[in-house]
């Protein structure tokens, strides 16, 4: 006869935990220094690592993500925002198996939403029910308050600099607020546009040194130079990001060494107590489910 202990267990299919997310807001302070390159071919390049990657465009009143790698999203942000749809319906498949979550351009009611609204929108993360490795956020230009909670948000800010005296004094600018204002305690550099690995390291160091002599409790870290390249310009103009249109071009060589470099960084272990994206996951982690 069958008792309870002779049955054979049941196979309930019981989903396995979600695995925490690495993630990543690129910024810069100044416009047109790189961010959205920077971000994009950081995302695609990853997911050609084998990492499942997600990038935001978070660039909320500008958007361009689409537009730099030539998709046509059926929504975005903003319909997220109206409660027209969900997260997971706004997130389109792009380049490499990128999954992209577009925003809208030329909404001026997406460019000035509250602090609250900006906190709310990176805790949907939080119900978005997919296995990813990496978010990727790819900020506005400035230091408003958008800028500041998904760099907040994020596990690591990556600002993005380039050889013009706005480029450093708006970095600098920037991650002062960070630090001081959002307890952001580290903060990865990447030089764009350079003409030598010289100067992009003496980017950084120019950088590095103003923000220890003035701000102090912020460490930076220098993650990689990419060159001035022609060959970005031109995937530009064709709407596709240079590390798939022109793999073997110097900038995208560059931008492929800075994604080896992130993803071997590990993911997050425990919350941090303040706004910050699929927290929920960490909770989670280790709690049977
Ligand atoms: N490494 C590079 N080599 C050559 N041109 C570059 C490079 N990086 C960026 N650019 C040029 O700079 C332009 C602006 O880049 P991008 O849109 O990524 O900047 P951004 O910081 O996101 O700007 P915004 O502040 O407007 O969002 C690109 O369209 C491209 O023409
Ligand atoms: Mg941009």
């Amino acid at each position: 006869m069958l008792s309870p202990e002779t049955l054979p267990p049941m196979s309930v299919a019981v989903p396995p935990a979600l695995q925490p997310v690495r993630t990543l807001a690129v910024t810069g302070g100044k416009g047109g220094v790189g961010k959205t390159n920077v971000s994009a071919n950081l995302a695609i390049a990853l997911s050609e690592l084998g990492k499942r990657t997600l990038l935001l465009d978070a660039d909320l009143g500008l958007a361009n993500v689409d537009v730099l790698l030539g998709l046509s999203p059926r929504h975005t942000l903003a319909d997220l925002v109206a409660g027209r749809c969900s997260l997971d319906e706004v997130i389109l498949e792009g380049p490499s198996g990128v999954m992209i979550v577009p925003a809208a351009s030329g909404r001026r009611h997406m460019a000035e939403l509250r602090p609250a609204e900006h906190a709310g929108l990176v805790n949907v993360f939080n119900d978005l029910q997919r296995d990813l490795d990496m978010l990727v956020v790819d900020t506005a230009a400035g230091i408003t308050d958008s800028v500041l909670t998904f760099c907040q948000a994020a596990q690591d800010t990556l600002v993005v600099v380039c050889d013009e005296p706005a480029s450093i004094t708006d970095a600098y600018a920037l991650i002062k607020v960070l630090a001081r204002e959002r307890g952001v305690g580290q903060v990865q550099v990447v030089a764009n546009m350079v003409r030598s690995p010289q100067e992009g390291r003496g980017l950084y160091e120019k950088l590095s040194r103003v923000c220890e002599r003035f701000i102090g409790d912020v460490s930076l870290n220098y993650l990689g130079a990419v060159p001035q390249c022609e060959w970005l310009r031109m995937s530009v103009q064709r709407q596709q990001a240079v590390v798939r249109a022109y793999p073997a071009s110097p900038s995208a060589r560059a931008l492929t060494e800075i994604a080896r470099r992130t993803a071997r960084w590990q993911a997050p272990t425990a919350p941090r107590g303040h706004v910050e994206f699929f927290v929920e996951r960490m909770l989670r982690q280790g709690v049977p489910a």
